[in-house]
Formats: C-alpha cells, sequence, structure tokens
C-alpha cells in the first residue's frame, strides 16, 4: 500500500514536469520576439519557432550550430562573438543590450535588436545565454529614410533662394535662413509674431490676408504681389505664395514663399523708361534729318546759288563790256572785277567746308580720329574761349570706322554742351585705350545741372550719347552736380 502511494506519486510528478515543459515550449512559440539560448561554447542551445521562421531553418539545423560562424555575416561576426565572450565572463554592462545582423537560409541580412541575460546553473556558475531579439531591419530603414529625407528637406530650405516659412493664424511658426536674411530679422524675433511686424501698414496686412485666402479657397494656392517692411524699414517687393499644409483643415497652418522682386521690378521700370526714352528719341532723329536737309538746302540756297548767280551777273557785264568795247572798259577795272570775284568764291569756298566739315568731319576721313579730335578740341576752344586739355594713353587708336565716328559724335555733343550750357573755364578730354574697351571722359568745370534732366526723354543730346555708346555694346555714364560740372564717361568695347 505503501509502495503504490510512492508509485502513484511519482507518476504525478512526472505528469506534472511533463506539462510544465509542454507549457513553457509552448510559451517559447507562441512568444512574438525570438528567443535563442547559446551555451558556453557559442553553440545553440535553444531557438522558438519565430526564431526559425526568421531563418527559413528548421530547429534541428540550428541547434547544436555554433551561433557566430552559421549564422551570422561576415562582416559582424567577430564583433559580435567578442561582446558574448565578454558577457559571459560576466561583463554584464557590455551585451544586456546589443544590435547586430544575422543571415538568413536565403542570403538575407537582418539586423536584430537584443535583450540579453544570463542563464547561471544550480551553483550560480554562468553556463550560457538567453536572448529575446526583435527584427528591426523594416523599422531602421524607415527611420533611416525618414532622417534622410529630413536632411534633404533641412538643405533645401536652407539653399533655396527664397524666403520658405510656415504661418499658423498668420503668426510664424517656421522661416528659414533666406526668410530672414530678406526680412532682416532673426528667427526668434520672427516666430511666435505676428506677421503682421513685416507689412508696412494694417490695411496692407489685412488686404494680403484676404487676397491669399480667397485664391487658396478658389485654386489651392494664393498667389500675391505685395510688399514687406524689413527690420531697418526698407520696402522690398515680394512675390509670395501660399498654401494650405492641409486642405481640408486652414486651422494647421499654410507655407508661404517669398520671392524678393525688388530688382526685378526696378529693371521694368527702367526698362519702360528707356523705351519711352528711345520711341522719343526715334521721332527726334526723323525730324532732326528732315531739319538738316532743310538747313543744308537753305543754306545752298542762300549762299551758293546767290554767289554763282552774282558771279555769273559779273562774268555777263564784262563779256558784254568786251564785246561793245564802249570806252567805260578798262583793264584796270577788269582786273578789279576780277579780284572781287575771287574774294567771293574764296569766301563761298569756306562757307562751303563749313557745310561740308558739318555734315562728315572730312579729317576723320582723311587723318584718323586722333587728329579729328584734336582738330575739333582746337577749333572748339578758339570758338568757345574756353581752354582745353587733351590727353591720351597712347599715340593711336585702332578702332573701326563706325566706333570712330561714334567717338567724335559724342566728343562734338559733349563739347557742343559745354559751349552752350556749362558756362565753364576748362575742360578736360582723355582717351584711354584698354585692353579691350576703351575709356573716354570730358570733364568741365562749369555750372553743371540737376540729374532729373537725365530721365527727361527731350535730352536728345545726352540720349543720343548714350545710344552711340550702346549699340556697341558700351555704356555712357553721366555726373554732374552744381558744385563741380559735368563729366561725361564713355567705355566702349575695341571690337577686336
Ligand atoms: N556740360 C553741361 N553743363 C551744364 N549743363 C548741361 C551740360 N550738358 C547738358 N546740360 C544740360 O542738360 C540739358 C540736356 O542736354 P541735351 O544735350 O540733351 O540737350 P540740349 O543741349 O539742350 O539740346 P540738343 O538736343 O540740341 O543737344 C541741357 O539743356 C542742359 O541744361
Ligand atoms: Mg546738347
Amino acid at each position: 500500500m505503501q509502495k503504490d502511494n510512492s508509485s502513484v506519486k511519482d507518476n504525478m510528478h512526472s505528469q506534472l514536469l511533463f506539462q510544465q515543459k509542454e507549457l513553457a515550449q509552448r510559451c517559447l512559440d507562441i512568444a512574438g520576439v525570438i528567443l535563442v539560448a547559446l551555451d558556453g561554447e557559442q553553440k545553440v542551445a535553444m531557438i522558438n519557432r519565430k526564431g526559425c521562421e526568421l531563418f527559413g531553418h528548421r530547429e534541428d539545423e540550428i541547434i547544436g550550430k555554433n551561433w557566430f560562424d552559421e549564422f551570422l555575416p561576415d562582416e559582424d561576426r567577430e564583433r559580435t562573438r567578442t561582446g558574448f565572450k565578454k558577457y559571459i565572463g560576466a561583463d554584464i554592462e557590455s551585451m544586456a543590450k546589443f544590435e547586430n545582423f544575422i543571415r538568413t537560409k536565403s542570403g538575407e541580412n537582418r539586423l536584430i535588436a537584443w535583450s540579453n541575460t544570463l542563464l547561471k546553473d544550480e551553483n550560480g556558475r554562468i553556463i550560457g545565454t538567453l536572448s529575446s531579439g526583435e527584427d528591426i531591419t523594416e523599422r531602421k530603414k524607415a527611420e533611416e529614410a525618414l532622417r534622410t529625407s529630413e536632411a534633404t528637406m533641412r538643405s533645401i530650405l536652407q539653399a533655396a533662394p527664397i524666403g520658405i516659412g510656415i504661418i499658423k493664424n498668420r503668426t510664424f511658426y517656421f522661416v528659414n535662413d533666406y526668410a530672414c536674411q530678406v526680412s532682416g530679422y532673426a528667427k526668434e524675433e520672427l516666430l511666435g509674431q505676428s506677421a503682421r511686424m513685416i507689412y508696412e501698414t494694417e490695411e496692407e496686412f489685412q488686404r494680403v490676408g484676404e487676397e491669399v485666402y480667397r485664391h487658396i479657397a478658389e485654386k489651392g494656392v494664393g498667389i500675391i504681389e505685395t510688399r514687406f517692411k524689413t527690420k531697418n524699414g526698407d520696402l522690398i517687393d515680394v512675390y509670395l505664395s501660399a498654401a494650405p499644409l492641409d486642405p481640408s483643415d486652414s486651422e494647421q497652418g499654410f507655407t508661404f514663399t517669398a520671392m524678393d522682386i525688388t530688382r526685378q521690378k526696378q529693371n521694368i521700370e527702367y526698362l519702360k523708361k528707356s523705351e519711352v526714352q528711345l520711341r522719343s528719341l526715334a521721332a527726334h532723329l526723323q525730324t532732326i534729318r528732315e531739319d538738316e536737309r532743310g538747313a543744308i538746302a537753305r543754306e545752298i540756297h542762300d549762299e551758293l546759288a546767290q554767289v554763282l548767280t552774282a558771279l555769273k551777273m559779273d562774268l555777263s557785264l564784262i563779256e558784254m563790256d568786251i564785246k561793245e568795247r564802249d570806252e567805260i572798259f578798262s583793264l584796270a577795272k577788269l582786273s578789279k572785277d576780277i579780284v572781287m570775284m575771287q574774294s567771293l568764291i574764296d569766301a563761298t569756298i569756306k562757307k562751303l567746308r563749313r557745310l561740308i566739315t558739318e555734315l562728315r568731319p572730312e579729317a576723320l576721313d582723311n587723318l584718323g580720329l586722333v587728329p579729328a579730335i584734336e582738330w575739333q578740341i582746337k577749333d572748339f576752344q578758339s570758338r568757345s574761349g574756353v581752354r582745353c586739355d587733351f590727353q591720351m594713353n597712347r599715340k593711336e587708336l585702332s578702332l573701326d570706322k563706325n566706333r570712330e565716328i561714334a567717338i567724335f559724335r559724342i566728343i562734338q555733343e559733349a563739347l557742343t554742351n559745354i559751349g552752350r550750357h556749362a558756362r565753364a573755364k576748362t575742360v578736360k578730354v582723355t582717351i584711354d585705350q584698354k585692353l579691350r574697351h576703351i575709356v573716354i571722359r570730358i570733364i568741365d568745370d562749369g555750372v553743371g545741372f540737376s540729374m532729373d534732366i537725365l530721365d527727361n526723354p527731350k535730352s536728345f543730346g545726352l540720349l543720343g550719347m548714350k545710344e552711340r555708346a550702346i549699340v556697341f555694346g558700351g555704356s555712357c555714364i553721366i555726373e554732374s552736380n552744381k558744385a563741380a560740372g559735368t563729366t561725361v564717361t564713355v567705355t566702349l568695347p575695341t571690337g577686336e
């Protein structure tokens, strides 16, 4: 009876043990993590179902194999083995948490985050490790992708030559460096503040808000031109564009971009002004041509035609005298008439020369630019009485005919202006030939003029000088002030 009792007990005990083992195995198998036990020889003593699934091996293909040699990729093997050795040498800190790659049956590497614990026998000796692992391959990839996209975003925001920011309830929530640069405010000065601070007036702030919201409601994007007031009070023209972060919920805020278009606006204004000036210049040139033709026709009529008529009449009288041989006829009178006719012819030749020179200076065609300018300056000096100084850094200039004419005419106009308006005492003309361009300066010490005159589309002389330079890709800058007279600086590419 005694014996029976103890055998029933034994039986119950072994049944209980079996059930506990079964229970433990099931727990291991249903665990959501990988569980692996290694013995002191680095061999796998136990692996759960999840672990087998991850590797793609059966349990018996894993148990008893060296963990590091068989299941880790080359690049992670020794680092992990060293960690393991330290750990079972009781260096608790080194391996409690660890990340390393494992290699699956199909040859794929997966990154596992491990939590480790030491296994000990009843005497407290370390006999192996138990690790639970989580496959974090995808999470790491996602984190990496997020990091990359955040870095990309940051660098785009930094590199963009345009102000970019986020506004919530018209308050700055984010701004990039360029937005700070354009507005003159530091990030800390903008963030958390109402956008009102960068508008000149409350009305403009309201207008922009209303317009932008209206556009967004209609088209999804709000685009408007406005002006920002920078920290130092300057007004800049801005092309503003805004879109909601979440189209279904404007409370989430708006992304905006702000482009500084001050320079473009100025250029457009400048172009518009130039166009008006050019049109008016073209019309003026047309009139001038007609006027000049009229003047030449008048000169020819008044001077040449009349002189020739007079000469013809004189000759007729002489002819009559000779034919009739009357007593009044004498050689002395004939000689006197001839002298008178000669002086009339001389005066006419002079007039004709002047007329021709005005049309096209002879010196320019016959002698070249430099002597023509010297002649022009001498002529100006003797007619105006203004002392004139001429300097050049070269003896000769090598320019084509069209450029020579342009330079000659520019100097001519500048000198004519000095003669007519400047009341100058002295004039200095300098020509510097550089490697690829030539710089001409005409400086007077006269009364100067207000710079508004330059914008006047009726300043045809000044505009003409500019146009002549621009035709060759050059420039003509006119500086004038009442105290120091006027300086005309022409820069012309030599075209070589
Ligand atoms: N060197 C100068 N010194 C003082 N005033 C000048 C000088 N050059 C030009 N100006 C001023 O600029 C104005 C415009 O000059 P611009 O040459 O365009 O016209 P203009 O000489 O009056 O007439 P034109 O069309 O016949 O040349 C002049 O009327 C004069 O007031
Ligand atoms: Mg003039």
